[in-house]
């Protein structure tokens, strides 16, 4: 009886580890075991290092909740596309049961999307968007997680709008303004210096930009370079630094300083992600504003869709989670928000009527 007891005991688990086994890799406890490969464009990002924490700490949580282990391979793209692929050559060699991509450079998304394809392991492109032909390569099983960067932009804009001065502090009638843009191959620099002055163009805001936007790649000692340099130009006609991310626009402010001039007073600074540095600029009055580009959600969602797609089930194309305005310190307050969801016919028909 022992020993027949020992047989049905060695079968049970037997037919548990193949169930298990059957999507996930190996076993760990109660549940299973699933590998999910990282890939952040370069880990020396302020904005991506809140997300990538957060997505850490989340998946951490859901292995709480629900007894399966996240086995998170995060690596470095070091700015490096070249970097980048290898390290995702080597996810799809492994066998990772999903892969998340924060890619160095967008246009790489449908190489790499049809080499996981080969693999079948599904891809979630996160927070720089590829264009609508790559999420059609493999639908249901590649997405894009990320926010709606002409929102960004709009919402810099209608700050400064709404500002006692419309951003003309000088009263001349004109807003003479610079912008400090982050990457030309990234969509959210490229639509954030768009929709920030179209912001003001729908306002009847006259407006005049001193220089082409300075490439500053997102980064706060660039960004207080070449603001030092403008002010070093354009002197007190410079009215507003229009910065694609708050890392440049704290860099600005530092500039701004050291030009003995103060926001508020006599120039305005916009930025965007509300990151703790810019916060605390905005707290003490020497920050205009920023938009909170929302690390929370988009980090669960982009884990809420990995573990989707690691259970097997087909996902849409785009999660879009929303920028929120701020000028206070409540406004960026961190709370669950639910994703919009679209389709890429749905997407291509929004942006061909947006770009019209
Ligand atoms: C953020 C930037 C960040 C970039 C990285 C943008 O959405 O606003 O701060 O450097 O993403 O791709």
């Amino acid at each position: 009886m022992k020993k027949f007891l020992k047989y049905v005991a060695v079968a049970f688990v037997a037919v548990l580890l193949v169930a298990c086994g059957a999507k996930g890799g190996g076993e760990s406890g109660s549940g299973k075991t699933y590998n999910v490969g990282v890939a952040i464009y370069k880990f020396d990002d302020n904005f991506m290092t809140l997300y990538r924490e957060e997505l850490e700490r989340y998946f951490g949580e859901l292995s709480k909740k629900t007894g399966n282990k996240y086995v998170l391979d995060i690596q470095d793209g070091k700015q490096d596309q070249a970097t980048q692929t290898e390290q995702i050559n080597n996810f799809i060699a492994q066998g990772k049961d999903v892969i998340l991509a924060n890619l160095v450079d967008p246009t790489a998304a449908g190489s790499i999307i049809n080499s996981a394809k080969s693999a079948d392991i599904p891809v979630v492109l996160i927070n720089r968007e590829p264009e609508v032909s790559e999420l059609e390569i493999w639908p249901g099983k590649t997405t894009y997680v990320g926010a709606d960067a002409t929102q960004s932009g709009t919402f810099q804009g209608e700050i400064i709008a709404a500002t006692d001065s419309k951003g003309d502090l000088n009263g001349d009638g004109v807003v003479n303004y610079i912008t400090l843009f982050g990457d030309p191959a990234n969509v959210d620099a490229q639509q954030r210096t768009a929709y920030s002055v179209k912001a003001l163009d729908d306002a009847g805001i006259k407006r005049k930009a001193l220089a082409e936007p300075y490439l500053a790649n997102w980064d706060t000692a660039k960004g207080q370079e070449v603001t030092a340099s403008a002010l070093e130009q354009f002197g007190d006609k410079l009215e507003v630094v229009f910065a694609n991310n708050d890392g440049m626009a704290v860099g600005a402010v530092t500039a701004i300083k050291a030009a003995k001039r103060t926001v508020g007073k006599d120039i305005l600074v916009v930025g965007v992600d509300a990151i703790p540095d810019a916060m605390e600029l905005l707290t003490k009055g020497e920050l205009t504003g920023t938009v909170l580009n929302d690390h929370f959600n988009q980090s669960h969602t982009a884990a809420n869709v990995a573990v989707d797609l690691m259970n097997g089930k087909d996902v849409e194309s785009y999660y879009w989670v929303d920028y929120v305005k701020v000028t206070k310190k409540e406004d960026s307050q961190l709370k669950e928000a639910k994703p919009k969801t679209e389709t890429t016919k749905e997407a291509k028909e929004r942006y061909a009527k947006r770009d019209k």
